[in-house]
């Protein structure tokens, strides 16, 4: 990585961290201050990327988070950002859990934009782990874009267009490539890679795979762009056509 690379990422992950308006983490940083207490708690944070919210939940709560990510490269940023706002109650891992399983047990998990980028037989093994270091009470917590959202293919800012994945694919793709940007990640490292990590994660099928793992949907928050106008905001948002314009979905599981 670029010192360059590096100084930008870590400035994007210090807005992460500081600003309760930054733009894909504004509605999760909402959810989680409404339903969440972390006061003692041990929280993973999995996927953690360059450790924004890591920081971010002991730096609003008494509690000792266990941060992993499989990327070096989001580690060695969150590590600088760790020198930058230093505290002795975040630990960063690089771990791939599926070859060195976890070994302790948590109060919460959080999994925030991190679950549509995983495969799904990956996905369901890491759910089953994670239903095994839950302690009794404990939450989970997903939020991810559906990919029937505007946002879902995540490269938007490349395309120029909101619902990019609907566009047909070898127009897609050739957008993607002649606009195509390097990103920091050791694993994917720009916006063509990105959009071939995605799953394609939607609610029914996040809900088959959590329920395979024996756990159960206790609160769901379905954010859509209609929210923006006062006149529809009361409509229901989750069925056709107007699941089209959910943008973020923000979920908290427990143990069946
Ligand atoms: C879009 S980033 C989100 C980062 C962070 N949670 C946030 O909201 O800013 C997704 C992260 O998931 C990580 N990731 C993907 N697959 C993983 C796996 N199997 N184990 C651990 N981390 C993984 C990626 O390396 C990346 O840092």
């Amino acid at each position: 990585m670029t010192n360059e690379m590096l100084e930008k990422s870590l400035a994007y992950a210090t807005r992460n961290l500081m600003d309760e308006h930054a733009p894909h983490l504004k509605q999760d940083k909402l959810f989680l201050r409404q339903n969440f207490d972390l006061n003692q708690k041990k929280v993973l944070d999995f996927g953690c990327g360059m450790g924004g919210m890591s920081l971010w939940y002991a730096q609003n709560w008494s509690c000792q988070v266990h941060a992993i990510d499989i990327d070096a490269h989001h580690i060695q940023i969150a590590e600088a950002l760790k020198a930058k706002f230093p505290t002795d109650r975040v630990q960063f891992e690089k771990r791939n859990i599926l070859e060195a399983p976890l070994d302790q047990m948590y109060d919460a998990i959080f999994l925030n934009d991190v679950a549509e980028h995983i495969a799904y037989p990956v996905l369901e093994q890491l759910l089953q782990q994670f239903s095994r270091v839950m302690n009794p009470d404990a939450s989970l917590f997903i939020s991810y874009p559906p990919w029937e959202g505007p946002y879902a293919s995540h490269v938007q800012s490349v395309t120029g267009l909101l619902w990019s994945q609907y566009l047909p694919k070898p127009l897609l793709m050739a957008l993607i490539k002649r606009r195509n940007k390097a990103i920091t990640g050791e694993i994917e490292g720009n916006f063509l890679e990105v959009y071939k990590g995605l799953n394609r994660l939607n609610h029914a099928r996040l809900i088959n795979l959590t329920s395979r793992a024996g756990l159960v949907m206790h609160k769901r928050l379905s954010h859509s762009i209609l929210k923006r106008s006062r006149y529809l905001k009361s409509l229901p948002v989750t069925g056709f056509p107007f699941r089209y314009l959910v943008s973020k979905e923000l979920l908290i599981f427990k143990i069946a």
